[in-house]
């Protein structure tokens, strides 16, 4: 029997019963734990509309020890249901308004390898439900638009687990016989079963407190091992900061007595905002100036904040069904990024946002696997927390407050929360809310939920000097995808500027589209940015009063998730990188040029053409390097090379060997020509105070960092000297792991001591240890897969902790030279992996088996070598299915 069944958006039925009321009893022990479940049902139709006899009760469980089942009381006889592996079907419900439902399951957390459910990690017990790991804890109903009432009893040895957790408030606790004590928590809110959560161990708290904007005090509470509890600083900071940004930017406070949030060291993904008990990976939660870098104090900003802004984006108003999963995560990965920006920069919080999502969406939309940011269908939900869910689900939630402004975007979230409080909704109410709130005429916009792919805009220009006019045509192509060969045109905001010779914005005052004039100005002021709305496939705007040709400013911010195709020239390019008032395009405008010349250069390198990189590129730099003018981060931004996927992704046949030579050229000799200005950049950037996280200490950090990698690619002994000193007098640990990556570019004693001392310095410490495994793995020393076969060996990895998988398997995926290594090496060492990591954890493995999905991209010999390696693994038996699904589909 085939049991990997897809399931389809378009099937979607509401559920024949409801739940009322949850109570949960967890007795844990450390053979099995025990949990006993007491649900009031009511049926969705009553009276007359109600069937008869009443429909079956159909409850998912997986993995459970069925032990009894009673309805109002009575226990159910053998001929009252039916089990399978997945189900547990109450054949004859009883025909009443309310019944209540008991059920007794054994569960086996300490044997759960696969994260999900409830499992224990470093001795303590966490749960981990979304999407569908409640079924695991016991039968229900596993399906958002279930929401009830929970209270939950937790049972447990004293001594080993003094610290017992769940949702909402604790109303009651007290010892028991044996050694054992009890803990009994409400929730008071309505939740899906996916928010659940428990938490048993020996932890201890940071503590601290905030009062909302109506005065009600909330005790905050972040709970580690008692030896992590220095390290939590950050985080308590920012879960303040995110708990006032809420209230500030968008009205919405806090709505209980207490916020937890535990840090765990074996988490699959980052983080989970269960009501009030959020359970995070510790890496997103731990820092300290030695151990972390600035990197991960963005991070924690960044997850802390989102886990906070569910509680309304997600909790409060959920989704329907899993289907609609960017109405959560798109909307709450947009204000997380919101949060950052205001917390740092704007404009360098924007690249580095795009920058990401032109790393991981961009191919997925363009591959195998490409689905739209609202799926029709999937084997494993697990597989659909994707870069397109939540990156370019957060994209699109960008583009109505494009469309719209801000104020116009808050009226539609407060018209979205007034509307749809306590429910269970669906991307359309998101989408209605924002129209109705502002009379918005947005035709359609909703085709970026149904559609993949991303879209190329074409835009041409036409100036005319007599009649002083300039007009912008744009047209919209969108390729194929699985499943959807043919696609509409889609509304897309186009945010733009005009700049003149003297590099200023000119004023915008009107614009004439389908023979209609737009008044672009706002109280009698003329604008400098406009917003276009390209609704067809072919649309043309005309600026009227241009003085003089401009050179454009398209896309400003990014207005809008595609790749753009203007007929900008280089010296267009260079002006907008030296002028343009959008910061955004102002980097973007350097990247063009940089993507142009790396593809010329690869175009070279295949035809064994000698390689030169223009004067005027070096010059471009070393102008950027010393404008003291600009923001230093915006700097490193700048001056950073796209990355080797970005080139590829823009290839016909992707070559990872000349990209990569071509990048490690163009480093090289602008280290070369630029040397004393990189020399002085490291100089003028250090510094002897204590570490501070914040933005002007973090762009300076970045700048010297950026200048020191560069120069240790000339591999020159006077360089290598001042990156030793370097790492050896750093005061943190941006900096000494800063210094680390760039001494180990090239193999060579220095490389192996360096790298030897570092981990005897942090041995102790398994988050700095997994920077030392990632930092190998990735690494392009030729043959480095056979160091990562040993790595896999050494006393501090192992492949049941996810963070050490992604440290050592998923970095290495990263390296152009040993991944892809023409021997088909590097793709048999992934296939291997998979199949052993599916067996302990196949929501894990099905993330690293992704990394073959783009073979088609390769030549003829490497897609052979991966395809082999797909065919191998699809063809293994007793494979998850969270592993088939993504194999299947790359081969398709
Ligand atoms: N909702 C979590 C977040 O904040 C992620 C949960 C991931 N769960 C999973 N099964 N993949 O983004
Ligand atoms: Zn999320």
């Amino acid at each position: 029997m085939d049991t990997r069944k897809e399931i389809f958006l378009k099937d979607y039925k509401q559920p024949d019963y409801y739940f009322d009321t949850v109570d949960l009893t967890f007795s844990l022990g450390e053979e099995q734990t025990v949990v006993s479940s007491n649900i009031t049902v009511y049926p969705r139709l009553e009276g007359a509309a109600a069937s008869s006899p009443p429909p079956p009760l159909v409850l998912d469980g997986v993995n459970l020890k069925l032990v009894s089942i009673k309805i109002d009381g009575k226990e159910l006889q053998k001929e009252d249901y039916h089990l399978d592996a997945r189900h547990l079907t109450l054949l004859s419900p009883p025909d009443t308004a309310r019944f209540t439902l008991q059920i007794v399951t054994e569960i086996y957390p300490q044997k759960n390898t696969s994260l999900d459910g409830l499992y224990k990690s470093s001795g303590n017990f966490v749960t981990q439900c979304e999407a569908e790991g409640f079924r695991k804890i016991t039968y229900y109903q596993d399906r958002p638009d279930i929401m009830a009432k929970y209270t939950c009893r937790v049972e447990g040895d004293k001594t080993l687990y003094p610290v017992l957790l769940s949702n909402g408030n604790l109303v009651e606790q007290g010892d028991l016989e044996g050694g054992k004590h009890y803990a009994v928590w409400e929730d008071p809110h309505k939740k899906p079963c996916y928010l659940f959560a428990l938490v048993a161990g020996n932890l201890q708290s940071r503590d601290d407190s905030f009062v909302t904007r109506s005065g009600r005090k909330v005790a905050l509470r972040i709970w580690t091992p008692a030896k992590d509890v220095p390290k939590t600083v950050h985080a308590m900071y920012t879960l303040k900061a995110a708990m006032k940004w809420d209230e500030d930017v968008f009205g919405l406070e806090y709505d209980l007595d207490l916020f937890n949030i535990v840090a765990v060291p074996d988490f699959n993904m980052g983080a989970m905002e269960n009501k009030s008990l959020n359970i995070f990976n510790s890496v997103l939660v731990l820092a300290s100036p030695e151990t972390a870098s600035d990197a991960n104090y963005a991070a924690i900003l960044r997850v802390i904040g989102h886990e906070y802004f569910h509680n309304w984006t997600g909790n409060r108003v959920t989704c329907r069904d899993w289907f609609q999963l960017s109405l959560k995560e798109g909307l709450t990965v947009f204000r997380d990024q919101e949060f950052s920006s205001d917390m740092g920069s704007r404009a360098v919080q924007r690249i580095q946002d795009v920058l990401t999502l032109r790393e991981l969406q961009f191919p997925q939309d363009a591959g195998p696997i490409a689905h739209p940011v609202r799926p029709h269908s999937y084997i494993k939900m697990d597989n659909f927390y994707t870069p397109t869910v939540y990156r370019k689900g957060a994209e699109v939630v960008r583009m109505y407050k494009t469309l719209l402004g801000s104020q116009g975007f808050r009226r539609g979230m407060d018209l979205y929360f007034k509307r749809h409080d306590g429910q269970a909704v669906t991307c359309e109410d998101f989408y209605a809310a924002m129209r109705d709130a502002n009379n918005a005429d947005f035709a359609n916009f909703l085709l970026w939920y149904s559609q993949a792919g991303t879209p190329t805009v074409k835009v041409t220009s036409f100036y005319n000097s007599e009649a002083k006019t300039y007009s912008l045509k744009f047209s919209q192509e969108l390729p194929p995808t699985p499943g959807q060969a043919l696609k509409e045109p889609m509304l897309i905001p186009v945010a733009v500027g005009l700049l003149g010779s003297n590099g200023k914005d000119m004023p915008l005052t009107s614009v004439y589209h389908d023979g209609m004039l737009q008044v672009v100005s706002t109280d009698g002021k003329p604008a400098y940015t406009t917003v276009l709305q390209i609704k067809k496939k072919e649309e043309e705007f005309l600026f009227s009063d241009i003085s003089e040709r401009p050179v454009p400013s398209l896309l400003r911010g990014y207005s809008a998730p595609i790749r753009l195709d203007s007929d900008l020239t280089d010296a267009d390019l260079c002006f907008l990188l030296a002028h343009d008032s959008d910061e955004f395009n102002r980097w973007e405008a350097g990247q063009v040029l940089a993507r142009n010349m790396m593809l010329s250069l690869v175009a070279d390198f295949q035809q064994n053409k000698p390689l030169a990189l223009k004067a005027d590129f070096v010059h471009g730099v070393r102008s950027l390097l010393s404008d003291g003018s600009l923001d230093k981060e915006f700097i490193a931004k700048a001056i950073d090379l796209p990355g080797v996927g970005e080139i590829m992704d823009m290839m016909d046949i992707a070559d990872p060997d000349a990209v990569h030579a071509v990048r490690s050229f163009i480093r090289k000799h602008l280290a070369t020509e630029l040397k004393a200005e990189f020399l002085k950049t490291v100089e003028n950037n250090r510094s002897s105070e204590p570490y501070v996280f914040d933005h002007s200490n973090m762009s300076r950090r970045s700048l010297k960092n950026i200048a020191l990698s560069y120069l240790t690619s000339l591999e020159d002994a006077q360089i290598t000297e001042l990156a030793l000193n370097e790492y050896k007098t750093a005061t943190n640990m941006t900096d000494q792991f800063a210094a680390l990556t760039a001494l180990v570019q090239y193999p060579g004693k220095t490389r192996d001591d360096v790298l030897a001392d570092f981990y005897g310095k942090w041995k102790h410490d398994f988050l700095v240890v997994n920077k030392w495994f990632g930092l190998q793995a990735v690494s392009d020393i030729p043959g480095n897969v056979e160091n990562v076969r040993k790595l896999l060996k050494h006393p501090a990895f192992d492949l049941r902790n996810p963070n050490k998988v992604r440290s050592l398997i998923g970095r290495f995926r990263e390296s152009p030279v040993n991944f892809h290594a023409k021997d088909g090496s590097g793709y048999k060492f992934l296939g291997e992996i998979v199949l052993q990591l599916d067996k302990i954890n196949p929501k894990g493995a099905a993330r690293m088996v992704s990394a073959f999905s783009r073979w088609r991209r390769y030549d003829e010999t490497r897609q052979t070598l991966a395809k082999a390696q797909l065919e191998m693994i699809v063809s293994t038996n007793g494979i998850s299915e969270n592993v088939f699904e993504i194999a299947s589909k790359s081969l398709a």
